[in-house]
């Protein structure tokens, strides 16, 4: 198959929606990340994702809406909790996705056979003006192959599934850069599954206490069950090896030089202000101080890993748990396999 770029001219929007509307797959810009689209309420369109990305059938998908009325409009849950309302009222559109209770009309493919579905009203424009033009609702999870990092640029979407799928929609780039926060309100308490940049504490300003999931910054446990399966799966780890360094700047800086000073292989991703004082080469992700600029360059920063194809390990900070860290700490941990050094 050969994949069509398509820019976001209104013929080309068309196009695009063409191609959904006869049950085919095509990547789109939103705020996050790059999201590969098929119509959410055609099972055979769905299962094309699974096909091009090679993603475990078990792992549902997020359905995009471009407007609240869309999940009325389309009857696409059993109950829309006033939690979930407050949090859609307050956030979309925007990085947030809940899930909620699903009803008959959403395929087995897209619930992977659970009794719930996840939402989101993205805010791209283009992603937008996509879902309306398509006149349905569309699933998409991110278009990346299965296990590499999000893409954030049309091109990282290009290398990973030109030939797979029918058309990448580019937008540029992304600007959040890291996946859109996921909440259930299907459990009683409401519980985060994955951080993005609606943090926990700004959700909680809205609807009080929730729930963080063990898996959020906790290595699974074999026998663990999981609150949303994609947590069981290996994420964004390049082919060279990342490991995180707890510790200052200083600390940071002694440490990768003096591994360099024994093997002129490893390289850092890093602040911008580490660079002049880094022997190796680096990647840099932004200033120390800016976790939106850092969650901006994160997944194209794991990809130039690879990339730059001169590394074996790469080091980087290890981010704080909290605020927009929480979510820069939940994917980079997962590149590093887990893999922390402490200098503290
Ligand atoms: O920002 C985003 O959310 C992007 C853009 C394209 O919208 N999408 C995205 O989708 O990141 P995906 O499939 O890569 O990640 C969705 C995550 C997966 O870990 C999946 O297991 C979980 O959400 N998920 C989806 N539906 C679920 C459900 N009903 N219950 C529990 N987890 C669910
Ligand atoms: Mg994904």
């Amino acid at each position: 198959m050969n994949t069509l770029l398509l820019g976001s001219k209104t013929e080309e929007i068309k196009k695009a929606a063409e191609f959904l509307k006869d049950g085919g797959v095509v990547a789109m810009p939103t705020e996050t990340v790059y999201g590969l689209a098929a119509d959410a309420l055609n099972g055979e369109a769905v299962k094309k994702i699974f096909l091009a990305k090679r993603r475990p059938m078990d792992n549902p998908l997020i359905v995009h809406i471009s407007e609240i009325e869309d999940i009325e409009r389309f009857n696409l849950v059993s109950d829309f909790p006033k939690k979930a309302k407050l949090l859609a009222e307050k956030f979309w559109p925007g990085p947030l996705t809940i899930i909620m209770k699903k009803s008959d009309i959403i395929p087995d493919e897209v619930s992977a056979g659970l009794s719930t579905v996840a939402i989101r009203l993205p805010s791209h424009k283009i992603a937008r003006s996509l879902i309306k033009e398509s006149g349905t609702v569309l699933a998409a999870p991110s278009a990346n192959r299965s296990g590499s990092p999000s893409p954030t640029t049309a091109m990282h979407v290009m290398n990973d599934l030109s030939g797979d799928i029918e058309a990448v929609v580019d937008g540029g780039m992304c600007d959040v850069g890291v996946e859109s926060t996921v909440i259930t309100l299907a459990t009683k308490t409401p519980r985060l599954l994955r951080p993005g940049l609606v943090t926990v504490e700004e959700i909680e300003e809205v609807i009080g206490h929730i729930d963080v999931d063990h898996a959020v910054l906790f290595k699974l446990e074999s026998d663990e069950k999981v609150s949303s399966p994609g947590m069981k799966y290996k994420h964004y780890a390049p082919k060279a090896k990342v490991v995180l360094i707890n510790g200052d700047s200083k600390s940071f800086i002694n440490f990768v030089n003096n591994e360099f000073e024994n093997d002129s292989t490893v390289g850092a991703i890093c602040y911008d202000e580490d660079i002049k004082h880094l022997k190796s080469k680096t990647i840099p992700i932004g200033k120390s101080d800016d976790l939106q600029a850092q969650a901006h360059l994160l997944f194209d920063a794991l990809r130039q890993v690879d990339e730059l194809d001169c590394f074996t390990t790469v080091y980087a900070h290890c981010p704080t748990k909290t605020g927009v860290g929480m979510a820069l700490y939940n994917r980079l941990i997962r590149a590093a396999s887990f893999e922390v050094i402490d200098l503290e």
